[in-house]
């Protein structure tokens, strides 16, 4: 039987050797060496392994404190110490963040119909104790019929303007792997409107399309580790640092954290960490998805620069769309500038079930994919298919 081919990174991405190699030292480490669960420095900027515990458990030496995981990440990014980095416990924790963010700062916030759904519920939910408003906007089925991108820009700066909206939330990349040209959105709309505040949900973007947090483009952008980062352990973060919004963010980020009105055992412990502040915490904590985190780093920096050639994947795509195809799936047919390394396939009306039969198949066969409602979802790695993958695939979708 051929190997596992993981073809489901967007719902959770195989771990990163590094990040295998920090946990399972970290594990190692603390079990022989009797290390309690976290010593006092460890979480600190001051982490001193004795050189011959490094050569023991070298899987741990990606790991030198929080400050030095926030700087490997703005390296990763490739930015600056005026961004800011936040981590959690869970996404979902900073979304709520961002909603309150969101609700103070804006009267009338753009929502595509593209938003991952827990997140539209919780503004939807959210909405009626604020005085904001929600405005929202379809553009995935335009995006289906083939519109192209700056159709789609002028089509939304218009909309903006005529509902007078004064903010966004916008994913850069869909969980159905439509990658939207927010930047050149927020840019476009700066030109004549006023814009409060922007949240960016780029959970399917991280490591796997550019993210361009240099540009000021937007004002909280969340994210996670545990996808295309491929650090395994679920962990949260975030960005900011917009000069316009950056002490608004961290005044808000601190007084939620200390008046508890989060609930984020992570979220907590790193904020008690960094304000010295280990009165206000009393709760034990896993801080592991954080040392996955830094080992995930290490290999995310090598690959960087692979994660989206567009030759390469549209290569793919077009061989994977045919294998598809072939079997009586609908492939979508949305212009190449919205293209990811995530594909959807659907069923055409009167075969309903065929696409989640050819997921249990491929699931079956070793070949990792995941069903979406009626949408059969497939993450390409950043290497593309080899030739051999492709005809495992293939013969899987056509037994
Ligand atoms: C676009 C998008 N945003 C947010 C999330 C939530 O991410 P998490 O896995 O951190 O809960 C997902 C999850 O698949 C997603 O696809």
């Amino acid at each position: 039987m051929p190997d596992l081919l993981y073809l489901d990174t967007a719902r959770v991405g195989q771990i990163a050797p590094s990040a295998h190699r920090a946990l399972t030292d970290y594990l190692r480490l603390n079990a022989d060496q009797r290390f309690p669960l976290y010593f006092d420095a460890f979480f600190e900027d001051r982490v001193e392994i004795p050189e011959s515990a490094l050569a023991e458990y070298n899987g741990i030496s990606c790991w030198q404190g929080l400050g030095p995981l926030k700087d490997k990440i703005r390296r990763f990014f490739s930015v600056g110490d005026n961004i800011d980095v936040w981590f959690s416990g869970r996404s979902i924790s900073l979304m709520r963040l961002a909603a309150e963010m969101m609700f103070r700062r804006c009267r009338n916030i753009m929502v595509p119909d593209l938003t991952w759904p827990s997140y539209k519920e919780l503004l939807v939910r959210a909405i009626p104790n604020s005085s904001c408003r929600i405005t929202r906007i379809k553009i995935s089925d335009r995006i289906g019929n083939g519109i192209a991108p700056d159709e789609l820009v002028d089509l939304l700066v218009q909309a903006y303007a005529e509902r007078k909206c004064d903010g966004l939330f916008f994913p850069l990349v869909s969980n159905l792997g439509i990658r939207l040209p927010i930047r050149r959105l927020v840019e476009r709309i700066r030109q004549h409107d006023q814009l409060r505040f922007v949240v960016l949900d780029i959970a399917q973007a991280v490591n796997h399309v550019p993210i361009e947090a240099d540009k000021n483009y937007f004002d909280f952008a969340i994210g996670g580790t545990h996808k295309w980062f491929r650090s395994f352990l679920p962990l949260g973060f975030a960005l900011s640092g917009n000069p316009r919004t950056c002490d608004f963010v961290s005044a808000t980020v601190s007084r939620w954290v200390e008046k508890r009105l989060i609930d984020d055992p992570l979220l907590r412990l790193v904020h008690s960490l960094e304000h010295l502040d280990e009165t206000k915490f009393g709760e034990t904590v896993d801080a592991t998805p954080l040392i996955a985190c830094a080992g995930a780093l290490s290999d995310a920096n090598q690959v960087s620069n692979r994660v989206f050639e567009k030759k390469i994947l549209q290569n793919v795509r077009e061989q994977v769309d045919e294998i598809f195809g072939r079997c009586g799936l609908s492939i979508n047919n949305s212009h190449p500038d919205f293209h990811s390394r995530i594909l959807t396939y659907t069923s055409t009306a009167t075969r309903s079930q065929k696409a989640v039969r050819i997921h249990h198949r491929l699931e079956q066969l070793g070949i990792a994919t995941s069903m979406i409602g009626k949408c059969l979802r497939i993450s390409i790695p950043p290497f593309g298919l080899s030739q051999l993958q492709l005809n495992h695939l293939a013969s899987a979708v056509s037994d």
